[in-house]
């Protein structure tokens, strides 16, 4: 543990998104703050409106019980000023950053920028936007240590009260390694069908998860194991002889069926591949290339390994293996939650687990997991890979 966080988990500080309870204690707070200033009122109202929609996530740093900083990120353009051309599929954008006035330049910000940043790349956006007054050097400095290096266009942003500043945007990748994200946004944006499929996947999933939320079966199937098949899919597809395309919609849709908690999991794959043949066809996906996918989906369970005959079948195997490697935390709640095991037992679980599915990774592939593995392994306390 870093002596930052060892210092400030004694101050017991803890960064959360939060409740409307939250915003409402935290608005007043700053409408208390600017007395006769009219814009802060205004502000409060479209906060509350946009958490209340769903368009805004807003990230609060909480120091012995009181809120001493905050950022929120708005998911939908249509909340953000200049957004045209700029906040494409899977970016959002961060606003509202603040700090009072005493626990200025101590750290605490920083830790919550992270702490989002975190969080938002879990929730699958490839991309964070900010702004920037033309005029503030100090922060346009800050940000760009922080990464926000791409400049994307400057624009006018108006305040309820008519100032108006210029305002400079910049932005962030939210995954690493150049060549999977350009790849990632090309596809993304350039392909409907991949980018609806993925949707439909999101959707399903956080349906999913709502309806599960509190039981030992809560799960979100996009976040906590599609997005790192695909992730994988994609990074594998760049130089093989294979259909990406065919390959994209198989990772994305490839255990579809696990959003419908009435089916047989054991059959995930017989009722996934029906499913997605029915979306797809839907679409009016070309028959040829549909089936591909069906029969992509059909075979990834070991069972039917030896069905497989195309190398966009292999792909989906591999990248489905792994994925394990990034979602091995959720593999704590399965042990702990659904199976009832203590941490320690938990632990033993999880490495058994990856001992098994790192060796089923094929040779040429170790090295994208084998740093993950190893930390996993030599892991003495269930804390210390949980992070
Ligand atoms: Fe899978």
């Amino acid at each position: 543990m870093e002596i930052w966080d060892c210092y400030h988990k004694a101050q017991n500080y803890v960064c959360k998104i939060a409740s409307l309870e939250d915003l409402n204690r935290k608005w007043d707070y700053e409408i208390a703050q600017n007395p006769g200033d009219g814009n802060w009122p205004i502000w409060k109202e479209e906060a509350v409106e946009n958490f209340k929609k769903g368009v805004s996530i807003p990230y609060y740093g909480i120091l012995n019980g009181t809120i001493i900083c905050e950022a929120t990120a708005v998911t939908d353009p249509q909340y953000v000023q200049n957004s045209e051309g700029m906040m494409r599929e899977g970016a959002v954008y961060l606003c509202a950053f603040r700090t009072n006035d005493e626990f200025q330049e101590q750290g605490y910000f920083s830790k919550l920028k992270d702490f989002m940043l975190e969080d938002l790349r879990k929730r699958g956006f490839t991309k964070a936007i900010l702004g920037v007054a033309v005029s503030d050097d100090w922060h346009q400095k800050m940000y760009e240590h922080w990464g926000f290096t791409d400049y994307l266009k400057t624009g006018e942003e108006t305040y309820p009260d008519g100032t108006i500043i210029d305002v400079e945007y910049y932005s962030k990748k939210l995954i690493q390694g150049e060549s999977y994200t350009d790849i990632l946004d090309q596809i993304l944006h350039e392909n409907g069908i991949v980018e609806k499929m993925r949707q439909e996947i999101i959707r399903r999933s956080d349906l999913f998860e709502e309806q599960t939320k509190g039981t030992k079966d809560e799960y979100n199937l996009y976040r906590e194991h599609v997005q790192y098949v695909y992730k994988y899919a994609v990074m594998l597809s760049k130089d093989a002889a294979v259909d990406k395309e065919i390959v994209e919609l198989s990772a994305l849709l490839h255990d579809i069926s696990m959003t419908d908690p009435s089916l047989d999991r054991s059959k995930h794959n017989e009722y996934g591949s029906a499913m997605a043949e029915q979306l797809l066809r839907e679409q009016h996906y070309p028959e040829e290339k549909l089936q591909l996918v069906v029969k992509c989906i059909l075979n990834h369970s070991s069972k039917r390994a030896q069905y497989r005959t195309t190398p966009e079948e292999e792909l989906l195997e591999c990248a489905d293996g792994l994925a394990h490697f990034d979602a091995y935390k959720s593999l704590y709640s399965l042990a702990h939650k659904v199976m009832g095991l203590d941490d320690e037992q938990s632990l033993k679980f999880i490495q058994d687990k990856l001992t098994k599915d790192y060796a089923e990774i094929r040779e040429d592939l170790k090295y994208l997991v084998r740093d993950v593995y190893a930390r996993v392994m030599e892991a003495k306390t269930i804390r210390e890979i949980l992070g």
